[in-house]
């Protein structure tokens, strides 16, 4: 694999996709195509190489741009999404669009041009699962993380546009062969995430002196992953994975959301009670947890940032060293929030 195309490339997991394979493949030809959303920054990829790294600055949707850039390359490898569950809460459309429109025309373009693609995608599609507490024996039986198994129930116009994606991604293989594997992740944290999402949210909350927000009680639970480790497996499924294969990427992370507000309040000196409950989610997913034998056992996957409180101090200390690149945003971020009493 020689070129590839990275959409989303100059956001929070493209780009530190992008950085890994300039880092470990130096040989692979990268064309990022990004829109540049609110949620893209070009500063994702400073100091990368130019004669390796090009961005494109455009549509996923855009079917003459995309089917220019594909006949140019060996492999598609698609993040590009609209991606925040509370902004789909308020405006669906830009995720259907997107998340929708804009993988149809990817792998149409794939389809005909004969192309490699990698559907990255999330956990949400198989809904929620019930809080271990209200489990027999704390959820440690057949049933209780997703597997490629888990029917799909999305909750929110996010998962629901994403699980659309993916049907459509594996409706292509069956009946076009198109050359397709996908990838369902769950919650992805360290440094240049839009601090729209929970981790930076609260931690740029107090480094501008803003009561950090939790939503309901708190007793909702992500199974958290570094993001460097999603880019290996995502490397690791593009190319060692099966054609038509679906690959679920997890780091058993599972943490509930009062849990780490309050890491994140001891590591920055802080009360663990300096922060506020505001409105709750409407549709909530309780709980995610992710299987990742078949990865770790078909495609010798491993993650190697398990330690989640070294990874949130590190992340900490990005979000203290480069308040440049997310100061501007902040007030207008929570005014958003403010409306919804969040
Ligand atoms: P992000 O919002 O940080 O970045 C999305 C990127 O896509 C931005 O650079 C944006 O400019 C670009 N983009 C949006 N619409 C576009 C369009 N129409 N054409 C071209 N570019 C467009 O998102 P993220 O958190 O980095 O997520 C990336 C992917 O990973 C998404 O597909 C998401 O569903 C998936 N995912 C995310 C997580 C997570 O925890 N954040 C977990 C599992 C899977
Ligand atoms: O599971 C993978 C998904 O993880 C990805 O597909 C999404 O793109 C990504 O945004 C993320 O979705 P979540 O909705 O889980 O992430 P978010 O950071 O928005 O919220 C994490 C949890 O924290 C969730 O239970 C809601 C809660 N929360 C969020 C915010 C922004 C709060 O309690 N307070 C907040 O201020």
């Amino acid at each position: 694999m020689k070129k590839i195309i990275v959409t989303g490339g100059a956001g929070f997991i493209g780009s530190n996709f992008v950085h890994y394979v300039v880092k470990h493949h130096p040989e692979v030809q990268v064309t990022v195509l990004d829109k540049l959303t609110y949620a893209g920054n070009r500063a994702n990829l400073a100091g990368l190489p130019e004669e390796q790294v090009k961005l494109v600055v455009g549509d996923i949707a855009d079917a003459k741009l995309v089917n220019e850039l594909v006949q140019e390359t060996d492999a598609v490898v698609h993040y590009a999404a609209e991606s925040h569950n509370d902004n789909s809460l308020k405006d669906p459309f830009p995720f259907v669009q997107t998340n929708i429109i804009g993988t149809y025309t990817l792998i149409e373009a794939c389809r005909k041009n004969d192309v490699r693609y990698h559907h990255v995608s999330t956990d949400e599609v198989y809904g929620d699962l019930p809080l271990r507490e209200d489990l027999p024996g704390h959820g440690e039986g057949e049933g209780e993380k997703f597997t490629d198994q888990t029917p799909y129930n999305p909750s929110s116009p996010y998962s629901s546009t994403k699980a659309g994606s993916d049907l459509l991604v594996k409706a292509w293989v069956r009946s076009f062969n198109l050359q397709a594997t996908i990838s369902n992740c769950s919650n992805n944290y360290g440094p240049y995430q839009h601090i729209e999402k929970f981790i930076p949210r609260q931690i740029t909350n107090v480094l501008s002196g803003i009561r950090p927000k939790l939503y309901g009680d708190g007793k909702n639970v992500r199974d958290w992953i570094h993001t460097n480790d999603h880019s290996s497996a995502v490397w690791a499924i593009l190319t060692k994975g099966k054609i038509g294969e679906t690959y679920l990427i997890g780091a058993d992370g599972e943490e509930d959301n009062k849990s780490v507000m309050e890491l994140i309040l001891e590591l920055m000196d802080q009360p663990n009670d300096a922060y506020d409950h505001v409105n709750d989610r409407p549709g909530h997913d309780l709980r995610y947890a992710i299987d990742s034998t078949k990865l770790r056992q078909e495609l010798d996957w491993k993650p190697e940032f398990t330690n989640f409180r070294d990874g949130l101090a590190d992340t900490i200390r990005w979000y203290k060293d480069n308040r440049d690149w997310w100061e501007a945003e902040k007030q207008a971020v929570e005014a958003n929030y403010a409306k919804n009493g969040q």
